[in-house]
């Protein structure tokens, strides 16, 4: 009798080991987290458009690269959002040009933030 509940528990032990490391196989982005809580303007929006978008939208840029298009201050970042074109273009939506010309697209993680922050109300923060 001991021994069936000896191999009985290693058994169990067994299984949940097998439990536990699937689990970290199966949700490896959940640990690694994609922080969509937490998005400022000032931060977040800003750190992203000036390493991805600012070669040819800031304010200096914009008229030789950026058909205009400026996206530095923030009333300039908050009416493109307003009007969908941002979210458009970063996501490569239909209708709109997809964003940025010439590169690869924004990272899901990235294009997540930036939709918390206008869905936010793209607030000046
Ligand atoms: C290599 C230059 C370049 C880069 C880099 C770039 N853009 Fe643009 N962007 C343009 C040009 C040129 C247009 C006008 C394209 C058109 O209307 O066909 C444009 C248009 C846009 C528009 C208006 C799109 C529409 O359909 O109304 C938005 C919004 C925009 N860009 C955002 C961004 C964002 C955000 C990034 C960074 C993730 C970015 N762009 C990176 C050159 C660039």
């Amino acid at each position: 009798m001991k021994k069936i509940i000896f191999v009985f528990s290693i058994l169990i032990l067994g299984l949940q080991a097998c439990y536990y490391d699937s689990e970290e196989e199966l949700y490896p982005s959940v640990e690694i987290g994609c922080d969509t809580v937490n998005v400022t303007f000032s931060a977040t929006v800003t750190g992203i458009f000036s390493s991805r978008c600012y070669g040819c939208h800031s304010n200096a840029n914009a008229n030789s690269y950026g058909e205009g298009i400026k996206l530095e201050d923030y009333q300039d970042v908050k009416n493109a959002a307003d009007g969908g074109r941002l979210l458009g273009s970063i996501k490569h939506e239909q209708g709109y040009a997809g964003m940025p010309i010439g590169a690869s697209q924004l990272d899901d993680c990235k294009i997540s933030q930036i939709e918390a922050w206008i869905n936010a109300g793209a607030p000046n923060n």
